[in-house]
């Protein structure tokens, strides 16, 4: 029996999994999102254009493919009937490759309010949300109040709809001066789960384990990253979800046993977006420099991403917590014009030099790095192992090390020719 694959970020989103499926998806007949929804941004190059995916899975540009957005994922109808519009343009007939999850939930526009009032709230203190309205969907997922995709087929959608509605209306008098109006998205949100309907709803946990009996290989694809797992990441700047692997079992129906390779994604360098703890971050003209040469703004919001340099602390505690089989490594290039580049090994907390990533995290620890020599050239052009740089290669070969995962992957570009595989 074959097992699910896995490809997951190990940072704090944004570590390029786009490209990554993308490269992968050829050896995958299934390919499944399990948690997330619109927040996510998966850039694709493909036929020459760039193309951002929020809640399709990326395997949905190749021939034969079926795309699965599982249970544990939130769906935004207008965002999803937008992208789904995006993609027929394109000359893609959707309707035979795309299954979703009736036990997904459903993003009503009232929770976009919601996240926006809360954050709004919050002040100085906010998320630094995507506004999405993913955290208050996943609130009414475990306060027992969501609505689900399978709901749509029931005679009394529109009733709890409108019910659902007024409560959120209740909550959002509470903040003061908080004005709103939902009217023209509510409308475009009614026409998007009208189109819906002509994709095949289904009961995906039941049919991830028919692929899965039937051998077929099968890939789920996470969407932000590790750090940001609701339980693991640091809290409270996190996503409402678990991005770790854990999250396959609970949002597609897979069963521990059943989980074969995980590929844990990350940066060759650490990026972050919104608020919250980020060790390594640089605030001099280094982290400009990785800014703007790595292309540093939000697939999502645009916004300007924090950058930093590697932090091994988190890398290690992602991979023990997925149970990373291989590594792959993004956006080396980004370091191509460096005299030193730096890797962050331990933390400095009170005095103490700390090895692993504490519950006061971040805020106040201070990195203890250690410097390697640059490479200092062009690396986009290398296709083999053996034609990087010894710099580059004792680079990695650190991380390997420090982490005992292979790096499997390695990426130098933003096309599929730009990957080395190992
Ligand atoms: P939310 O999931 O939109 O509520 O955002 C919560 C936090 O996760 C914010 O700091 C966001 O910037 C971050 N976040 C959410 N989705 C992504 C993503 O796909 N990539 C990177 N960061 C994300």
């Amino acid at each position: 029996m074959k097992k699910v694959d896995v490809v997951l970020g190990l940072q704090w989103g944004d570590e390029g999994k786009g490209k990554v499926v993308d490269v992968l998806t050829p050896n995958y007949k299934v390919i499944a999102r399990f948690q997330g929804g619109p927040n996510a941004g998966h850039s694709i190059h493909f036929a020459g254009k760039s193309f951002v995916l929020h809640t399709v899975p990326s395997g949905i540009f190749r021939d034969g493919s079926v795309n699965i957005i599982g249970n544990g994922v939130v769906v935004d109808p207008v965002i999803l009937a937008d992208e789904i519009a995006q993609i027929e343009a394109m000359g893609i007939d959707l309707t035979s490759k795309l299954f979703l999850s009736k036990k997904a939930h459903l993003i009503l526009p009232t929770h976009r309010m919601l996240d926006a009032a809360s954050e709004a709230a919050k002040g100085k203190t906010k998320i630094g949300s995507t506004l999405k309205g993913i955290g208050p969907t996943y609130m009414d997922k475990t306060g027992r109040n969501g609505l689900r995709i399978g709901d749509i087929l029931s005679p009394e959608f529109k009733e709890r709809y409108e019910r659902l509605k007024s409560k959120h209306a209740e909550m959002l008098a509470q903040y003061e001066g908080f004005e709103y109006d939902v009217t023209e998205y509510e409308q475009k949100w009614f026409e998007g789960i009208e189109s819906l309907r002509r994709f095949p709803l289904i009961e995906s946990e039941y049919e991830v384990n028919k692929f899965i009996a039937a051998d077929e290989a099968i890939l789920a694809e996470g969407a932000q990253g590790s750090m940001l797992d609701i339980d693991f990441g640091t809290y409270p700047y996190v996503t409402s979800s678990n991005t770790l692997c854990a999250g396959v079992c609970t949002g597609l129906g897979v069963a521990p046993t059943r989980i074969g390779e995980v590929y844990g994604i990350f940066k060759a360098y650490c990026t972050r977006v919104g608020s919250g703890p980020f060790p390594t971050e640089l605030f001099d003209e280094v982290g400009e420099k990785l800014r703007a040469v790595g292309h540093e703004f939000g697939a999502t919001t645009g916004r300007p991403r924090r950058c930093g340099w590697l932090d091994l602390v988190a890398l290690k505690y992602a991979v023990m917590m997925n149970g990373v089989t291989g590594l792959i490594m993004m956006k080396a290039d980004v370091m191509n014009d460096f005299e030193t580049i730096k890797i962050a090994t331990a933390y400095e907390l009170n005095g103490e030099q700390l090895d692993y990533f504490p519950f006061e995290a971040a805020d106040d620890v201070k990195p203890v790095y250690r410097e390697f020599k640059g490479w200092n050239c062009d690396i986009c052009k290398v296709r083999t192992w053996e034609d990087f740089p010894v710099e580059f290669r004792e680079y990695v070969e650190f991380i390997e090390q420090e982490t005992g995962v292979p790096v499997k992957i390695i990426s130098v570009g933003p096309d599929r020719e730009e990957t080395i595989v190992r």
